[in-house]
């Protein structure tokens, strides 16, 4: 029998937050009675018009193979040029595609742990070496410090092909400034390349991006799959010089953005204000749903975004309790942090059902 190449043979399968529609069926539930708090989307989403610029997509014709009106419109917001962008089925797929495009088996990768786990399996399906830069109270540094902890971090990028680093991050939603990246960590390494994961950067109340410096070595992705609630269909892009861009291009498979999603994403970049309207709503409802959590007991980890970690002793069993009120939060067992579940803050209707669910399961 054929055995797959043996860097694959290693790689185990991520978990994730959202339905597992499996789990859904097992226990008789429709997606649609579940409220979904373990997924960071803007639960605002999606903005109006998207239903219908979809809706006039003609299913029959493949779609722009090169994005164009979408990259002329993202090129356009992030004042770079279309030469800059390519757009991806999901910030996962150029994830994916960037390790394909920039590692060698045994290139050294570094990624500041805990994180989306995606970056270690992408890397690892290159067959790069991935070190954790993984700190911990021993270091003398307060768990979820970026800036004290990543201080030191630069000294350990010498030799290194490739940095991943999520910002704001993933699951905790700490956010590094931008402008302190470049100058601690890409302009001393200017021989490796920053993969700056900014899928939740339009979550912050004052967005700010690597992208307005782009130094050389930077290669940002962004997701509008998260911004506009645009799940169903998956959209981001990556923004970075010319030649990185081409070079991820050669690796893209053909038509690897479906026609709807294209639509849908020329839709909602009209739609800045709604974005910024929706999100200061978000950070209002958070700060609500925070008071209501100390109120029962607990403590949410202070975040610069709308989802939060939340220390509850068991984080399996207080999702599997929540489960059976059809709320879902994300365990955080996968991320090497057994104690916390995550949370994205939802509409208040919604808070207000999870905080009732909470109170039960603790009484
Ligand atoms: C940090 C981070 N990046 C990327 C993604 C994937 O986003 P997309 O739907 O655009 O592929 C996720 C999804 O959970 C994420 O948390």
């Amino acid at each position: 029998m054929i055995q797959p190449k043996p860097e694959i043979t290693n790689i185990t399968p991520t978990y994730h937050g959202a339905f597992d529609y499996d789990e859904l069926r097992q226990l008789g539930y429709s997606p649609d009675e579940v409220i979904d708090f373990s997924v960071n989307s803007n639960p605002y989403g999606p903005p109006p018009g998207v239903r219908e610029a979809i809706a006039r997509v003609p299913l029959d014709r493949y779609p722009d193979r090169e994005c164009i009106a979408l990259r002329e419109k993202l090129a356009a917001q992030h004042h770079v040029e279309i030469e800059n962008i390519v757009v991806g089925n999901g910030t996962a797929e150029l994830l994916l595609l960037i390790a394909l495009t920039f590692l060698h088996p045994g290139d050294h990768v570094i990624i500041p742990d805990v994180t989306f786990s995606e970056y270690e399996r992408v890397a690892s399906i290159a067959g790069a070496a991935v070190q954790s830069l993984t700190w911990t109270p021993e270091n003398g540094h307060s768990f979820f410090d970026p800036q004290v902890q990543m201080r030191d971090a630069a000294a350990r990028f010498a030799g290194v092909r490739l940095v991943f680093l999520c910002n704001p991050n993933n699951p905790d939603g700490t956010h590094l400034p931008a402008s302190w990246i470049i100058e601690h960590w890409l302009a001393k390494h200017p021989e490796t390349l920053f993969v700056i994961d900014e899928a939740y950067a339009n979550f912050l109340l004052e967005p700010e991006s690597a992208i307005e410096q782009m130094p050389p070595n930077l290669l940002a992705v962004r997701s509008l799959t998260k911004d506009y609630a645009l799940a169903g269909l998956r959209l981001g892009y990556a923004v970075a010089h010319p030649e990185i861009i081409e070079a991820v291009c050669r690796v893209r498979p053909a038509w690897n953005v479906n026609g709807l999603a294209q639509a849908a994403g020329l839709a909602v970049l009209d739609q800045d204000c709604w974005l910024r309207e929706t999100v200061h709503q978000l950070h209002d409802d958070k700060r609500q749903l925070v008071t209501g959590l100390r109120s029962l007991g607990l403590e949410p980890l202070p975040s610069s975004v709308h989802y939060f970690l939340v220390n509850v002793g068991d984080g399996a069993a207080f999702r599997t309790k929540l489960l059976k009120h059809k709320i879902m939060v994300r365990d955080c067992a996968s991320f090497g942090l057994p104690e916390y579940v995550r949370i994205a803050t939802r509409t208040p209707e919604d808070n207000a059902k999870l905080l009732a669910a909470v109170e039960m399961i603790r009484a």
